[in-house]
């Protein structure tokens, strides 16, 4: 079903009109500084676009995960002026996102004027999709734009309850843009590889046994390997290893071959005496007693990049090792420049694969890089993400 979208807002005018937008600024935060603004950057155009057409901006966003609680650390008040440099004009802040005192932030906010309000995650109603904290959001607002698509998997009040409480409900161009990528992904031009990475397959088991028959070749990076590893009885030294999933890993490699598919797994492997700076490093084969696999090796990641030179479209999600500790970055690295030189459509999702693309300059060479870690790979797996759901009703 098609989702309504911005433009046909737009069409029919909203100067003058309340429009509350869920966006996703869960921006990453060291020490109270946001170490990467992308999610605010891919927030700007829908509001820059309903400021221009006059709306009164209302934003709504969570921040981390304060669990219904007030946590000062976790307040969006630092975000306002980030959001301003980024959209180039003021940004009023309400420290509340309900009740009397957003709606009189609200009430005083002019034509073409932005407001954001406080982390909505700080009243527990939102996280359980109360309607009462739904309609308490509602009642700020004439229109509701979800742009959000970092939250879309989430069927919270901010992102579904509060869609069937307002006059009109539409996807932003974030959100829209997203789901058009994240679409090729699920209906490919072949070959499709999809590299996954990160710590823990139980984290990306269920992607994994959802692509295993869809994708052409399925690589797989990242400390998920040696569970992959232990699983076919091979040695991993001191490396991580999830014991209670090594049944399951077993089941994807079953699941890939028995839909006639690859399924690629590190033959060599960077190790390490521990995990820091410095640490002694070999490239093995075989991973040795009391080492620690950091590090696709470079075999490994000469036939990952042979396979995105191939490929027709590329998803990846998840480092191929620890990329943090520029010691044990080369594997990460020889795979982001290989999908950026990739004629594929490439996607790139998950807070920690995008960093790498961004840290190593590749960013403009990725067809796609997606603001939802999880909800990317929710979308790719072919489930419904509630956001989007709750704007089709
Ligand atoms: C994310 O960072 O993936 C989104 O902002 C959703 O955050 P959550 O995992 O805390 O729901």
């Amino acid at each position: 079903m098609a989702v309504p979208d911005l433009d046909g807002l737009l069409a029919d005018g909203v100067r003058g009109q309340r429009v509350l937008v869920r966006a996703d600024l869960n921006v990453p935060l060291s020490n109270g500084t946001i170490r990467d603004d992308s999610r605010v950057r891919a927030s700007v155009p829908t509001l820059r676009r309903l400021a221009d057409a006059g709306a009164r901006v209302i934003v709504t966003s969570h921040l981390g995960r304060p669990k219904g609680q007030r946590k000062p650390e976790l307040t969006l008040r630092r975000v306002a002026p980030r959001l301003a440099e980024r959209i180039g004009r003021g940004v009023s802040f309400c420290e509340e996102c309900i009740g009397e005192k957003a709606a009189a932030a609200v009430a005083e906010l002019g034509d073409g004027q932005i407001l954001l309000l406080e982390n909505v995650r700080f009243h527990a109603g939102e996280e359980k999709n109360e309607t009462g904290f739904a309609a308490d959001l509602a009642a700020l607002a004439d229109l509701y734009v979800n742009d959000a698509f970092g939250t879309a998997h989430r069927a919270h009040a901010s992102t579904t309850g509060i869609a069937s409480l307002v006059d009109r409900a539409v996807a932003g161009d974030l959100l829209r843009s997203e789901l058009e990528h994240l679409r090729v992904v699920r209906d490919p031009e072949r070959p499709l590889l999809v590299l996954l990475g990160g710590a823990k397959v139980s984290s990306k088991l269920a992607v994994m046994e959802a692509l295993a028959p869809h994708a052409d070749v399925l690589a797989i990076g990242g400390a998920m390997a040696y569970t992959f590893i232990a699983a076919a009885g091979k040695p991993t030294g001191a490396s991580r290893v999830e014991q209670d999933m090594l049944e399951d890993a077993n089941c994807v490699v079953e699941a890939v071959r028995a839909a006639g598919r690859r399924l690629l797994i590190p033959t060599d492997h960077l190790v390490a005496k521990s995990l820091e700076a410095g640490a002694s490093t070999r490239v093995v084969e075989t991973i040795p007693d009391g080492w620690i696999g950091v590090d696709i090796g470079p075999e490994t990641a000469r036939r990952y990049a042979e396979e995105a030179a191939k490929a027709r479209t590329i998803f990846w999600n998840g480092p191929m090792g620890v990329f943090e500790i520029q010691d044990f970055a080369a594997g990460t690295a020889r795979v982001a420049e290989a999908v950026a030189s990739s004629d594929a459509t490439t996607v790139v999702g998950g807070g920690d694969s995008l960093a790498a693309i961004q840290q190593l300059g590749f960013s403009d060479r990725i067809t796609h890089l997606s603001t939802g870690g999880g909800a990317s790979l929710e979308f790719v797996q072919g489930l419904a993400l509630p956001g989007v759901a709750a704007l089709e009703r």
